[in-house]
C-alpha cells in the first residue's frame, strides 16, 4: 500500500507531493496508533491522523467525540492542535496522513480541510478514497480556501 504513494506525480501547482517512503510510513504509523486512542462510541468510526511539520516533526491526533455530537473534534484537528500547543502558532504542516480502522474510504471533512489550509497552504494529504489510496494536495481538496487579506 505504501508504494502507492511514492509514485511521482505533481499537484496542480506543479509541486511536488511525495514524502521519502520512510517518513511516509512512520506517519502512517503514528496516525494508526492514535486511532487505537479514539472515543468513537456514537459512531463506531475509529480515525486517526498525524501530521508532518515543516520542521519533520510528527503529531498524532484521534477522534473525539462527545454526547452532545456535535462537540466532535475529527482526529485531523486534534493532531493540529496538538502541534500548535507544542510549536506555537508558526507552525506548518508539510503533510497529513488519515487512516481509520473499516478501511474505507476517508478524506479529511470542510472543516478539518479549512484548518489544515490555515497551517499548511502547501501540504499534501494521503488518505483512502473510494478507488484506494490517494495523494492530494490541500488546494485540490479546498479550491479557494479563505484566508483573511
Ligand atoms: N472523522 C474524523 O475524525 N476525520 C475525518 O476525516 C472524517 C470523520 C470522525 C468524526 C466522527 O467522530 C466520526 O469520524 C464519524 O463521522
Amino acid at each position: 500500500m505504501a508504494h502507492d504513494f511514492l509514485v511521482l506525480a505533481l499537484s496542480p501547482l506543479m509541486r511536488p507531493t511525495t514524502l521519502p517512503s520512510k517518513t511516509h510510513e512512520k506517519l502512517l504509523r503514528s496516525a494508526k496508533k492514535a486511532m487505537k486512542n479514539a472515543h468513537a462510541p456514537y459512531s463506531n468510526f475509529r480515525v486517526g491522523a498525524a501530521i508532518l511539520t515543516t520542521s519533520g516533526k510528527i503529531f498524532a491526533g484521534c477522534n473525539v467525540e462527545n454526547v452532545s455530537y456535535g462537540m466532535t473534534n475529527c482526529a485531523e484537528r486534534t493532531a493540529i492542535f496538538s502541534a500548535v500547543a507544542e510549536l506555537g502558532p508558526g507552525m506548518r504542516i508539510r503533510a497529513v496522513a488519515v487512516i481509520n480502522d473499516k478501511g474505507v474510504p476517508c478524506s479529511p471533512c470542510g472543516a478539518c480541510r479549512q484548518v489544515i489550509y490555515e497551517f499548511g497552504p502547501d501540504a499534501v494529504i494521503f488518505f483512502h478514497s473510494a478507488t484506494g489510496p490517494k495523494r492530494a494536495h490541500i488546494t485540490e481538496l479546498l479550491p479557494e480556501g479563505f484566508r483573511l487579506q
